[in-house]
């Protein structure tokens, strides 16, 4: 997972903040989807790794996910994004969350630690 995540790092467009991520998606089944992240010079327009890692899979059918792993360089590991976190629990529920960098230190958590008190479909 990790490798595939750094893989597709290398495909990340990220010329305003320069700072590359990779994301890679596994279904309990085993498929793996992946995802880099993608800027815009209207930066708001900017969709994280994780996200399109989330988008491709769902919109390609996939679903039942178990996993997701983030691997970005940087002084402290990268977790998903807020917006990021919400995306993965509408989608993923509570997936394992494994953060790694260039160096090899990584981390795992669940998603329902990055994201206590989720909101989602069962609140409407
Ligand atoms: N970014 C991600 O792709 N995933 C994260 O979890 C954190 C942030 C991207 C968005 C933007 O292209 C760059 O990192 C700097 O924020």
């Amino acid at each position: 997972m990790t490798a595939l995540a750094l893989e597709a790092r290398k495909r990340a467009r990220a010329p305003y903040s320069r700072f590359k991520v990779g994301a890679a998606l596994k279904t309990r089944a085993g498929e793996i989807v992946t995802g880099c992240n993608v800027e815009n010079a209207s930066y708001g327009l900017t969709m994280c790794a994780e996200r399109v890692a989330v988008f491709k899979a769902v919109s390609e059918g996939l679903s039942d996910f178990d996993v997701v792993a983030v691997v970005a360089d940087s002084k402290r590991l990268t977790p998903p994004c807020g917006p990021c976190r919400q995306i993965l629990w509408e989608y993923c529920g509570d997936v394992l969350v494994h953060m790694a960098d260039l160096r090899g230190r990584s981390r795992t958590m669940r998603l329902r630690e990055l994201l206590p008190m989720p909101f989602d479909g069962g609140h409407l």
